[in-house]
This record gives structure tokens, C-alpha cells and sequence, in this order.
């Protein structure tokens, strides 16, 4: 099956799963540094295996697996959540070990059977805080509903102390290293961000009660084991403290010029705002979109209190690249945000006009009115935009204060 093995986390339980090293696009999601596919076996009366991975690395997940006990021995699996990349070989793995139950919530039973069209009696759903013994432990299952998707549950292991967090806490990182203090913490730091911004952030009032939740609960959790990304066992203080942070989205003294231009009319603007910000005390990323993803700008813009976007006009309608920024932001729902909107044409200049009623449906109001140049930027339009961007400032800290 490969040269793969398994490796102990506790005395019951063994990461199986999978190294993604090359992955760099998830469905629109810059993944810089690969990912990880976390699965997890349990060593009891029944023999558990907790959630599954992307189905091109069953045979890794396979061969981890009969590094410990031939796969067949699987008595339960539990899916936490049926995203593919979790669930994808889930049907070749219930062909394969034929096991007593699959576990999954109740819209994971549904969205499950959607996916893979199996007949209503594979998959048992549980309810909201059901326990299943599986000999001397047991686990209980938590429904996260929308975290991330309509499915979505963690479960807690309760002898090992282990929160199974499904996406939950995870981020896309691949390494060696299974642990948070066997790697450098800036790293963690900015794809846990990255990760929260990417696919958390429009559920953020969930993510607010789920931390509520968690602490009513008041599990003692050991290891939080997420499906992509290491297992937090140094800090899960920290890392549950960042997400109740990053859920609020407090308005912050940082601001994000995030544009694309044509013959660089625009780009000289954004340097200029970039300018007025500065003056103001904020702390500025220029992010141009040639090149700058859009998944690095929705990281920049979570913990921004500003955001101001540039366009050239180009056959009546703004870049593309900023196009597509937009409407991936859009989707992502950023509160807590002011605006302002920057541009530069030849002959017509709509574009503003576009970015302008994309900031409006996305709830972020104008810190300063909308500078659009003929051309090219004279000197005292770059005034202008260094004054665009000064305003702002002076309005992004009365709100700080
Ligand atoms: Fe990692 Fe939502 O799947």
C-alpha cells in the first residue's frame, strides 16, 4: 500500500491521514503551503476511524491504517463533515471494511447520501450531544451547524481528551511536524488567519456561539485534533481565543488598498492613498492584483478597518481582477469596514460607479468621496488621493476610539 505509517497520539489514537504537499488552489483559496487531510483511528472494542480524506489519498490513509490494525478490523467510522475532501473515499472505505456504523449528523446523513447516493440505512444519524460508547471510551457528538457547512459537528473522545474539530481550528499547512509547538508559530499564525478569513468569516455570529457553547460545555480537551493543519496540544488557549477574536472583527488602525491597473494611472493613486493612510498613523497593505490572490487580500481585509479598492475603466466596466476580488469578498461578508473607491479612464469611467455599489451591497460606507482621473494623475490629483486616504484614516480612528 505504500510506504506509509501511522503515528501514535495517544495511547488509543493514531493519525492516519494524508500529506497534500503540491495542492495550491481549494476551489479559489491560495494554499500556499499545501494542506494536510487529517483522519484519526481509535483503538477500542470497536475500532474507530474518524473522518476519511481526499479520495486521490485513500491508499495513504489506507496504508497508515494497516500500519496499526488491517482496515478491515474498522468496527465505526465517524464523519464529521461530508466536504469531499473528507468524505470522498468514504465509499470505497465502506466497500473495503464493511464496518457496523457510519456516524454522522443528521444533515451529514443527508448531505452524504446526496453525494454518493447510498441507500438511507448506511449512514446512522446522531442528534446534538448523543454519546456512543465504543468499549472503555466513548464519544460525544456537538453539532456545529454552518461551521462550516450545513452539516457540520465535532466529536470528543472522552478518555483521551480529544475534540475531533472537523475543519474547525484547522488551516491548510503540510508538514512533517503533527504538532503546534513543532512549528513556528508566525507560520501557524498566518494560516490559522488565513484559513478564518477564507472559509470562516461569513459565519462569524456562529463561530461567536460556538465558542459560547464550547465554554458552557467546559470540556477539558487535551489535543484539538482539525482535519487540515497540525493538532494544537501547546495552545489551544490561543487558538481558541484568535477565533473569538477574529469572529468579532473589530475595526482595527490597519487598512487594506487593495486595485489593479492598466497603465499604472491607477497604481499611482493607490500609492498616494497608501501615502495619506500612513499619515493618519494606520498601518497599510497596498495589495495590487497582479499580484496579490484574492484569498490573501480576504486575510489582509480580516483584521482591517478599511477598505478601499481602485479600478481603471475598461470597455465601460472595472478590471476583471477587481471583479473577481469583489465578488469573492462580497461572499465572504466582512463587517466592522469603511470604504473608499479610487480610479482612473480614458474616455468614460464607470468603474467607480461598479466598485462604488459592490461596497454599498457590501454594507461598507464611504469614508471620503470617490476620486476617478482622466488619464493620467497630475499633481494635484495625487493631493487628491493622498487626502482620500488621510480622510479615511481620521475616520477609521474616531471609530478605534
Ligand atoms: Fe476540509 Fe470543509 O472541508
Amino acid at each position: 500500500m505504500g510506504p506509509f505509517t501511522a503515528e501514535k497520539i495517544t495511547d488509543k489514537v493514531y493519525w492516519v491521514g494524508a500529506v497534500d504537499w503540491g495542492v495550491r488552489d481549494f476551489h479559489g483559496y491560495l494554499t500556499s503551503r499545501g494542506s494536510t487531510y487529517n483522519a484519526f483511528l481509535i483503538i477500542d472494542e470497536k475500532v474507530t476511524l474518524v473522518d476519511t480524506v481526499k479520495k486521490p489519498f485513500m491508499k495513504e490513509m489506507l496504508a497508515r491504517i494497516a500500519s496499526v490494525i488491517p482496515p478491515e478490523r474498522i468496527d465505526f467510522i465517524i464523519s464529521n463533515h461530508s466536504e469531499m475532501d473528507h468524505t470522498g473515499c468514504l465509499p470505497e472505505i465502506i466497500d473495503l471494511v464493511k464496518p457496523e456504523k457510519v456516524y454522522a449528523s443528521s444533515m451529514g446523513r443527508k448531505a452524504i447520501g446526496r453525494h454518493f447516493y447510498f441507500d438511507d440505512d448506511v449512514i446512522t444519524a446522531v442528534k446534538n450531544g448523543e454519546t456512543i460508547s465504543l468499549g472503555e471510551s466513548s464519544v460525544t457528538f456537538v453539532e456545529t451547524r454552518m461551521l462550516h457547512w450545513p452539516d457540520s459537528m465535532v466529536s470528543y473522545l472522552d478518555t483521551e481528551k480529544i475534540m475531533f474539530s472537523q475543519d474547525g481550528f484547522g488551516m491548510h499547512l503540510a508538514s512533517t511536524e503533527r504538532y503546534d509547538d513543532q512549528l513556528p508559530s508566525q507560520v501557524l499564525l498566518e494560516e490559522a488567519e488565513k484559513y478564518f478569513a477564507n472559509i470562516l468569516l461569513p459565519f462569524s455570529p456562529m463561530v461567536t456561539g460556538l465558542m459560547k457553547k464550547l465554554a458552557q460545555l467546559d470540556l477539558d480537551i487535551q489535543l484539538l485534533c482539525p482535519d487540515h493543519g497540525p493538532i494544537w496540544r501547546s495552545d489551544i488557549g490561543g487558538i481558541l481565543q484568535r477565533w473569538e477574536n477574529w469572529a468579532l472583527q473589530k475595526y482595527s488602525l490597519k487598512a487594506v488598498v487593495v486595485y489593479d491597473t492598466m497603465w499604472k494611472s491607477t497604481g499611482y493613486l493607490a500609492d498616494a492613498i497608501c501615502d495619506g493612510l500612513n499619515s493618519q498613523g494606520i498601518s497599510v497593505k497596498v495589495m495590487p492584483l497582479d499580484s496579490s490572490h484574492r484569498s490573501d487580500v480576504a486575510t489582509a481585509v480580516l483584521d482591517s478597518g478599511a477598505l478601499i479598492v481602485g479600478s481603471p475603466t475598461i470597455n465601460g466596466q472595472m478590471f476583471p481582477r477587481v471583479a473577481d476580488v469583489l465578488t469573492y469578498l462580497k461572499g465572504l461578508k466582512p463587517k466592522n469596514l469603511i470604504g473608499g473607491v479610487f480610479g482612473s479612464y480614458g474616455w468614460s469611467g464607470e468603474a467607480v460607479k461598479h466598485v462604488e455599489q459592490y461596497l454599498d451591497d457590501m454594507k461598507i460606507p464611504l469614508a471620503a468621496p470617490t476620486l476617478n482621473v482622466n488619464y493620467v494623475p497630475d499633481d494635484d490629483d495625487l493631493a487628491k488621493a493622498r487626502e482620500l486616504g488621510a480622510t479615511v484614516g481620521r475616520e477609521l480612528k474616531e471609530k478605534c476610539s
